[in-house]
């Protein structure tokens, strides 16, 4: 393992100004994705629509990497060009989604696992041929009346730190990611609670499992209010709570956060972002606050492009903007009323 390249890796994904554009859509998600603008997923489209994200010109001033899925790591753009050197000659790191998705853990009603450790030795070797630098796996937890149980959090925190220990091996920086999902009407003190115990198991399991804090990046969700809460914390709390919430279990080594949006309205997830990024300073916060965006980075340009080559420009302006007012938020300085447009 070379330590220093890990690190430097991890450095540059949350480097000043910049996170991370998610793009890993599973080929479920993203057919999801597609329904919702009326455009069948096909390969071409799915060609299409990413190579358009990644030529957007100008936009590595914000975009520091790309999650990609497997199929899309093996593909090239129209001109045969592969679409992992269209991102790397356009300034960003290609990284890769690993784990296989979720299945139901047994004995556990309501609670995930998530697969894909078996053979993944030989997977990410593969990976790093094909030019990846950094690994995704997500973990998912439920918050309702019964759930998660210690059982459900700490298969999933075992789960991330093999996935992470496997990738820190082969040299690829692991981005673990516990989502906690805003589904449901729970108050952001419950999402506070839930959090606080995920994370305090995840660190737990990678110090257990030997992963290099400084070679890593943990992808969270915000301590937020449930997506239907009938009273929802303002950006202020959330910022606060967050905060808060990761000072007690987030090592000072990891180098960065990179929050998921999580299908948090784009003006919320924004302002949540930004608040936090305002009162990091101010808290001495020893870690990068960034963000890995997939829906938040991609409902403009989605709904933009509509499927349709006349939209291409039009989707790339969408995207642009939306990649530069995260990148204001991750630095503390986004003004919600001037963006509005
Ligand atoms: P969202 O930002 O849409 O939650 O996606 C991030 C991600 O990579 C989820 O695994």
């Amino acid at each position: 393992m070379d330590k220093q390249r890990l690190v430097q890796t991890a450095q540059a994904l949350v480097a000043e100004k910049k996170g991370i554009l998610a793009a890993d859509e599973s080929s479920g998600t993203i057919k999801r994705r597609f329904d919702s603008i009326n455009v069948e997923s096909t390969e071409e489209n799915r060609i299409n629509y990413r190579e358009m994200l990644f030529r957007t010109a100008g936009v590595s001033d914000f975009i520091s990497g790309v999650i990609l899925f497997d199929e899309t790591i093996r593909q090239n753009g129209a001109d045969g060009t592969p679409l992992v050197k269209i991102l790397t000659d356009n300034g960003m790191i290609p990284g890769i989604k690993v784990d296989k998705g979720t299945v139901a853990l047994p004995g556990a009603p309501d609670e995930l696992v998530t697969e894909g450790l078996d053979g993944l030795r030989d997977r990410l070797n593969e990976y790093v041929k094909l030019g990846a630098r950094f690994t995704k796996w997500r973990g998912v937890i439920n918050i309702s009346a019964t759930t998660p149980t210690p059982y459900g959090i700490s298969v999933d925190a075992h789960a991330l730190a093999r996935f992470a220990a496997l990738s820190q091996e082969a040299g690829l920086v692991p981005i673990v990611e516990p989502e906690i999902l805003r589904d449901g009407d729970h108050s952001i003190e419950r999402s506070f609670e839930v959090t606080e115990e995920t994370l305090r198991e995840v660190f737990e399991q990678l110090a257990q499992q030997k992963v290099l804090l400084e070679g890593m990046l943990l992808k969270p969700s915000m301590v937020i209010s449930g997506g239907s809460a009938a009273q929802r914390a303002e950006p202020e709390k959330v910022a606060e709570m967050t905060i808060e919430c990761f000072k007690r279990v987030l090592p000072a080594a990891v180098p960065g956060v990179v929050f998921l949006s999580g299908g948090e309205p784009d003006d919320s997830v924004t302002s949540n972002l930004n608040a936090i990024n305002q009162l990091a300073p101010n808290v001495d916060a020893p870690w990068q606050l960034s963000f890995s965006f997939g829906r938040s980075l991609q409902g403009a340009p989605l709904a933009a492009w509509a499927g349709k080559a006349e939209n291409v420009e039009a989707a790339t302006v969408a995207f642009f903007t939306r990649a530069s007012l995260t990148s204001a938020a991750r630095q503390g300085i986004y003004h919600k009323e001037k963006s509005a447009v």
